[in-house]
């Protein structure tokens, strides 16, 4: 979907790599699980701190499609944290406020786990405090793809708008900032349509020990960009002028 605008320089859409878990479970000689364990109480912090500051939008990458390339212990570990996620969290995030979406390809997954999203995304549809998105088995590429073969099928042209609406994302305005944790300075197949204006914040710290303070920094960060969507700077200061 098209730019969306910030409120007092606070982003209306944050999209998060969430890496480093793994990293973090290692340093502590403790299992990779553990690190994803504590990665899903970081997001919950995430959450709450996203909610306070408000922003409106929040979306984080959980399962690549690339991540069923893992050892297999490790993406049943993670399959079930899913699981247990959905039952623990479901009912404190729909008091909160927060609407769910689980966006990528649900074909692989299991029944159960399916059946569990689309009831987490029902009893979650009409909050309005902040839409989270939780990526699983997405791939910025796959999202492409499937989006062309929806307006293909249909018979309906390719152009810019149609393939925008037709995206797993189309729900939301694109992210205006996307942050990763872990130290990785690259995309890894997250939102490679919808990230074509974002501004990239790239931190060491791993995700289980992204705090508020991390987020504050962020936020920090990219309160002091200039986005210019193409123009130049004095367009935009001759704008703001009015
Ligand atoms: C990110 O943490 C979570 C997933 C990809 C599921 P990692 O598991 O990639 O952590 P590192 O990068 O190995 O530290
Ligand atoms: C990206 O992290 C995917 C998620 C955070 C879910 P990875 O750890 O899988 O990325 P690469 O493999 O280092 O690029
Ligand atoms: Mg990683």
């Amino acid at each position: 979907m098209a730019n969306a605008s910030s409120f007092n320089g606070v982003p209306h859409h944050i999209a998060i790599v969430m890496d480093g878990n793994g990293r973090w479970a290692k340093r502590r000689l403790m299992p990779r699980i553990a690190g994803h364990r504590q990665g899903v109480e970081s997001l919950r912090r995430c959450i709450r701190a996203c909610v306070k500051r408000g922003v409106r939008v929040l979306t984080v990458f959980a399962f690549s499609s690339e991540n069923w390339n893992r050892p297999p212990d490790e993406v049943s570990g993670l399959m079930e944290l899913l699981a247990k996620a959905l039952a623990r969290e479901v009912p404190e995030l729909r008091k909160g406020g927060i609407q769910l979406h689980f966006v990528g390809d649900r074909g692989s997954l299991s029944e159960g786990l399916r059946q569990g999203l689309a009831r987490a995304e029902a009893e979650t549809a009409d909050n309005g405090r902040m839409v989270l998105n939780v990526c699983f088995n997405y791939g910025g590429r796959w999202d492409i793809a499937q989006a062309a073969a929806r307006l293909a099928e249909r018979g309906e042209p390719i152009t810019e708008g149609a393939l925008d609406r037709a995206m797993a994302l189309s729900h939301v305005p694109d992210p205006d900032l996307l942050i990763r944790t872990g130290g990785e300075q690259r995309i890894s197949n997250f939102l490679l349509w919808q990230c074509a204006y974002s501004e990239l914040h790239f931190t060491e710290r791993l995700w289980p020990d992204f705090d508020e303070a991390a987020l504050d920094e962020a936020l920090a960060a990219y309160a002091a960009r200039e986005r210019r969507f193409g123009q130049t700077s004095e367009q935009l200061v001759r704008q703001a002028a009015g």
